[in-house]
């Protein structure tokens, strides 16, 4: 006979199969992995915002916290074994609440930019929240970014996980239909952070979650990030007008300054790219399944990242508008390019631009999409 599985397991064999699950199931956490919670602060308006700190057997931590599913730090080895923090971010809620660029951040309903603060569909006009200058960005004035989500362990057979859950109102920041929306960070034995996002609506609505998070691999507050190479899957990009929105082309990189095909030193031409890189690559697996699509090494300490993801694009932004006002963890301020980001996405303004994959979500389909960042040394 048969089993769900497909292993051709007895009955019995099955029984204690799904028993030798379900006990795993209340264990949180997987061999030499831990999860801890523990309290981050309370928000202004009196919300408590909890950290939860995931760490394998390898002594990787990742830490997150409820206020914006938001990672605040995370700890990997160079190639001596010696681990650093490689996110930029802040020690206290109050920095977070005071206003930053998004760092490590959770971003919805929709990320990125769109035109105009106005889209239809299904032949309703809506008006978004209008924050950057007359267009919508990173889901408007109090996007996802900024809610406190609900925490909460999950078991995760080989590694450590926590799962975060927002539930959108119909017409939060002028998106219609209650979403509710996850987001679950499990860290792997093999040192890698996966992000698995789920949403679902009771209203056709628009939806495109990314991470925010603001890599150094030398080290949060280690200089610029311009000496990293960088490989993009990505042989085309969406070009942008006015205030960064696409134009709605979709055009090759090679043989200009968006090239980043082979590796490439992030400071190597930026200097060519007015204002620095916050550009959308069309990655070449098209999206829909789990792919490699981008990689990132210091070379002075052999700290590297691989990015993969479901998504069809990838936002490539270099820090353009860090400015040194913004002090980090250990002390030291945020200069220009102090990090880069690799936000995996649907195109920005997608729903302007029926040439770009679709990001409308109906009544009954579930969104799903996931993002690995792994991290090794060479
Ligand atoms: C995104 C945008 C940038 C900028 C940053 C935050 O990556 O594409 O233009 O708004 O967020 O400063």
């Amino acid at each position: 006979m048969t089993d769900r599985l497909g292993l051709g397991l007895t009955a019995a064999a099955s029984a204690i199969l799904a028993l030798a699950v379900s006990t795993a199931a209340v264990q949180p956490a997987g061999k030499g992995a831990r999860v801890d919670k523990t309290a981050f602060g309370t928000t202004r308006e009196g919300q408590p915002v909890d950290l939860y700190t995931l760490a394998n057997a390898n002594g990787v931590t990742a830490k997150l916290i409820t206020y914006g599913a938001l990672l605040t730090e995370l700890h990997v080895p160079d190639r001596t074994g010696q681990l650093a923090d490689v996110v930029l971010g802040f020690r206290t809620l109050a920095e977070y609440e005071g206003g930053h660029p998004y760092f490590g951040a959770t971003i919805g309903r929709v990320g990125n930019r769109i035109a105009n603060a106005k889209f239809r569909l299904d032949g309703r006009d809506y008006a978004l929240a209008a924050n950057d200058g007359p267009n919508h960005l990173h889901g408007g004035l109090r996007g996802f970014d900024k809610r406190v989500w609900k925490g909460q362990v999950v078991p995760a057979p080989s590694g450590a996980a926590v799962r975060f859950t927002y539930a959108s109102a119909d017409m939060e920041e002028g998106y219609p239909g209650a979403l509710t929306a996850t987001v679950t960070y499990t860290l792997t034995p093999a040192n890698e952070l996966r992000l698995d996002y789920t949403a679902t609506t009771d209203k056709p609505t628009i939806v495109n979650l990314t991470n925010h998070s603001y890599f150094n691999l030398s080290g949060e507050g280690q200089g610029t990030i311009l000496d990293h190479e960088l490989m993009l899957m990505a042989d085309r990009f969406t070009p942008v007008g006015a205030g960064l929105i696409p134009t709605g082309e979709i055009a090759a990189v090679r043989g200009t300054p968006m090239d980043f095909t082979r590796a490439t030193a992030i400071g190597a031409r930026i200097g060519e790219v007015p204002g620095g890189y916050d550009h959308n690559y069309v990655l070449s697996h098209g999206g829909g399944v789990l792919a490699m699509s981008a990689t990132a090494r210091d070379p002075q300490t052999g700290r590297t990242m691989d990015v993969l993801t479901t998504e069809p694009g990838i936002q490539l932004y270099t820090g353009n508008f860090l400015d040194g006002t913004l002090t980090g963890k250990a002390g030291r301020a945020y200069v220009q390019h102090a990090g880069f980001c690799l936000e995996t996405q649907h195109f920005p303004d997608s729903i302007n631009h029926p040439n770009f994959p679709p990001v409308v979500l109906r009544p009954g389909a579930a969104y799903r999409t996931t993002t690995v960042y792994r991290f090794y040394a060479r």
